[in-house]
């Protein structure tokens, strides 16, 4: 810390969120000083391209393409990483972190897969690293884990995690809208990137779920620790025959623990219509967290946008500048770094909806129910839906009672083989 009363920061990064804390630390620098307890100072600001025009302008003597610049500047304490992407910000922030600079980031990408290597270094060379920005955007969640719910065991950390599949999953739901039209809805309106791939396929939901369930289970879990899938492959009828059970889809982002080891997992889960994460809609996040002591605690708001992001960041700068005013040298706890067992998807065990076409003659359902039945699956309902009687094909959905997901895989595929089986549609598991 370079005075008593002045804190510097250096930023990586000017893009949509760099531009926002720019902008918040200027125009807000009164209400932030008063809350720090220090003066925040932007010292530094490391960019690719210094010419591009920029949405919050700043003098061009702030301004540097090279990290060194930032780096060596005593008169720099935190650190804001804002570049985005696992390389070069996760070995940006390890440099920054052996540089003695407490770091800010918002980068769930780096944490998902380096945080818990970050954190140990950070935490050995006595400096803090917070990210409450890279998951829930505005949202305080990590936070809360870190500090509020400490006394309590998190049993789970269930939650809706990635604002553009929740918009696009919230039109297929309520206007019927199918898959690519929503999506490119929501590339229009800037909700999806033009290349959606991190988003719909849930890796996007599962970088966060890592980050939450490390913090969550003090276990060093990483990205590819989690199972996940995305929503390309829902219809909309799939949240008609939905809705008629009385569910709703949402891509969910599940960890849990129990005797038997830690689940963390994002798929498309069918909830009930009348449970609170049911309701999040449109481009909104929530996050539930479940404890021994609290209970349920539910975290709702906005997962994204320069504005709620740069709100978590400016929180985490102020967290540490107040640390250092009050007790400078403050360290931060690393997750611990002990062993971690998560379980395999073929372990987990839940219900099932599996809608299908298949030849509509007599006998066909009974081939179909001694596929499950041999493998020990018990079918909670079989529902016909649609009969096209020219075409001699009938569609149907079958919802199991909780079942292994290597036995629902083996009997997905002993069905496909079955002659009466004409297309297997979807299958979605069932969270109560
Ligand atoms: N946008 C959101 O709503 C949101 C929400 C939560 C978390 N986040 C996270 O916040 C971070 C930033 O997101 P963003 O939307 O602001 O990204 P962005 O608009 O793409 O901005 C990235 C910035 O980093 C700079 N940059 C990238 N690589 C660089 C490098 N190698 N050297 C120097 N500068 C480099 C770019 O410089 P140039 O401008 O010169 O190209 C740009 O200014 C990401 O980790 C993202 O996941 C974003």
């Amino acid at each position: 810390v370079t005075d008593s009363k002045t804190i510097g920061i250096g930023l990586l990064g000017l893009g949509g969120v760099g531009s926002g804390v720019a902008r918040v630390l200027t125009e807000k620098g009164e209400q932030l000083t008063a809350t720090a307890g220090a003066k925040l100072v932007l010292r530094r600001v490391l960019v690719r391209d210094l010419t591009k025009e920029r949405d919050f302008p700043l003098p061009a003597n702030l301004l540097t393409t090279d990290l060194d610049d930032v780096l060596a500047d005593p008169s720099i304490d935190i650190l804001v990483e804002v570049l985005g992407g696992q390389t070069p910000a996760n070995e940006y922030i390890l440099r920054a972190v052996s540089a003695g600079k407490h770091v800010v980031t918002a980068n769930k990408d780096v944490m998902a897969r380096y945080g818990p290597a970050i954190l140990e270094a950070a935490a050995e060379q006595g400096v803090q690293v917070l990210y409450e920005a890279s998951v829930g955007g505005g949202t305080p969640i990590i936070g809360p884990l870190q500090r509020d719910l400490a006394a309590n065991e998190i049993i789970a950390v269930n939650g809706i995690v990635n604002g553009t599949t929740n918009y696009i999953l919230t039109r297929m739901a309520h206007d019927g809208v199918d898959f690519a039209e929503a999506l490119k809805e929501a590339q229009d309106l800037g909700y999806a990137e033009p290349d959606p791939t991190n988003d719909v396929e849930g890796i996007d939901a599962a970088y966060k779920l890592a980050v939450l369930a490390s913090l969550a289970f003090q276990a060093p879990i990483v990205d590819t620790d989690v199972y996940h899938e995305g929503i390309t492959s829902l219809t909309a009828r799939d949240f008609l025959y939905g809705r008629e059970l009385g569910y709703t889809i949402k891509l969910m982002a599940m960890a849990r623990r129990d005797d038997h080891g830690i689940e963390a997992r994002v798929h498309p889960v069918l909830i009930p219509v009348d449970t609170m994460i049911a309701k999040v809609d449109g481009v909104l996040n929530a996050v539930e967290v479940e404890t021994d002591l609290a209970g349920k605690v539910l975290f709702h708001g906005q997962g994204a946008g320069a504005m709620p992001t740069t709100s978590a960041i400016l929180a985490d700068v102020i967290t540490i500048t107040k640390g250092q005013m009050e007790r400078p040298g403050t360290t931060a706890v690393a997750p611990t770094t002990g062993e971690t067992s998560v379980k395999p998807m073929a372990d987990v065990e839940t219900k099932y909806y599996i809608r299908m076409n298949i030849a509509e003659r007599p006998g066909v359902l009974a081939q179909i129910t001694r596929v499950f039945g041999d493998l020990q699956i018990s079918i909670a309902s079989v529902i016909q839906k649609e009969i096209d009687f020219k075409a001699l094909r009938a569609e149907i959905v079958i919802v199991t009672n909780r079942a292994r997901e290597s036995s629902i895989q083996n009997a997905l595929q002993d069905l496909a083989a079955l002659e009466v089986v004409l297309e297997i549609g979807t299958m979605i598991r069932v969270e109560d």
